[in-house]
């Protein structure tokens, strides 16, 4: 993992947020297995409900490059929150095992390493004849 790597661009893909209505901003980053780092921040809306929390926003953009393989992924948010159950879900359609660094973006510091599998046990997937 190229854990200062991402825990920066986690800090700064969080200056792009989008974020008028919660003031609340987010910096996502994920490391694909091939090295390269992609971001997101979240990106909010006048019809809140239609508000992209910053880690769909960086699964998405890597996923659109060909990228469906990751080792890490990096979250900075004031005061260090975890991502919500919807991301949860989101990171684990393409990893049973990803290490998930919290980054409070005050101090820019990791207050929590955690793995995916620790957020979110027993995830949503479609039965295997479904697939
Ligand atoms: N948010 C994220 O970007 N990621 C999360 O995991 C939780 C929440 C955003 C959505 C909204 O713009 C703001 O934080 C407050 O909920």
């Amino acid at each position: 993992m190229k854990r200062d790597e991402l825990i920066a661009a986690a800090l700064e893909a969080r200056e792009q947020a989008h974020a008028p209505y919660s003031h609340f901003q987010v910096g996502a980053a994920v490391e694909t297995e091939s090295g390269e780092i992609f971001t997101g921040c979240n990106v909010e809306n006048a019809s809140y409900g239609l508000t992209i929390c910053a880690e769909r926003v960086a699964i998405c953009t890597a996923v659109a490059a060909g990228h469906r393989k990751f080792v890490a992924c990096a979250v900075a948010t004031p005061g260090g929150a975890t991502p919500c159950g919807a991301c949860r879900q989101f990171i684990a359609e393409f990893a049973d095992r990803l290490p998930v660094l919290i980054i409070d973006a005050d101090t820019r510091t990791v207050v929590a390493e955690t793995d995916i599998a620790d957020l979110l046990p027993r995830r949503f997937h479609l039965p295997t004849n479904q697939t």
